[in-house]
């Protein structure tokens, strides 16, 4: 991890409604479940952001079939998606090493997997999985190329850090990260690390999360 103290070039929003996840501080794991609702409305991107028009892709039949395109729009570029419920058994095996490492006994979690094919040119603009949709924590595998992902505090834009996120590895995002930082995957040509380039090619990202708290 790299973490780092100093201005970054964009202004970044207020503080988030927050919802803590029981123990849980900053933390992230760099190694290596479904949705209720579609994956647009699990997005809050940032409102000082300027909304833009979804980008248009051309996406296999699975991927075009589930897309949902406008929130998710304005917070990735470049991209297309799925929420998967029916997976092969050595494919269920890895998830559930997944859920196993990422979620503590008990958690509820989405049932459907959020799949995310980012292309060698798309990004994820720094935003905060809505805490309607999305509890405490969400973990990704990253899949085909490695990547960057930004963390910048809403409440202090000063702090932020860089997490390498090497292809098939897992990230866990929880408590703090979750909460208090925006999460956002850099773009190639802003893709470095400790002053060396990480190359963006086609990444796929597969991410469980648990579902919120009832109120
Ligand atoms: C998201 C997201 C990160 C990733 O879908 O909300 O932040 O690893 N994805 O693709
Ligand atoms: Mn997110």
């Amino acid at each position: 991890m790299h973490r780092a103290a100093g201005p970054l070039p964009r202004p970044r929003p207020g503080p988030w409604p927050r919802r803590p996840c029981a123990g849980s501080r900053l933390r992230s794991a760099a190694f290596g479940p479904g949705l209720a609702r579609p994956a647009s409305q699990r997005l809050r991107p940032s409102p000082q952001r300027p909304r833009r028009k979804p980008r248009r892709h051309k996406t296999e039949p699975q991927l075009r079939r589930r897309a949902t395109k406008f929130i998710l729009g304005r917070a990735i570029h470049g991209f297309r998606e799925t929420e998967i419920a029916q997976w092969s058994e050595a494919s269920r095996e890895i998830l559930q090493r997944v859920r196993d490492t990422a979620f503590l006994p008990g958690m509820s979690q989405l049932s459907l997997v959020h799949v995310l094919d980012l292309d060698k040119s798309g990004y994820i603009k720094p935003h905060v999985d809505s805490v309607k949709f999305c509890g405490c924590t969400i973990a990704g595998l990253s899949l085909l190329s490695s990547c960057v992902m930004r963390l910048v505090s809403e409440q202090n834009p000063e702090d932020w850090m860089d997490l390498l996120l090497p292809r098939r590895s897992l990230y866990i995002l929880r408590g703090t990260a979750r909460y208090e930082f925006t999460h956002e995957i850099l773009k190639d040509e802003e893709s470095f690390f400790d002053g060396q380039k990480i190359p963006r090619e086609r990444r796929i990202s597969v991410i469980c999360r648990n579902l919120p708290a009832p109120t």
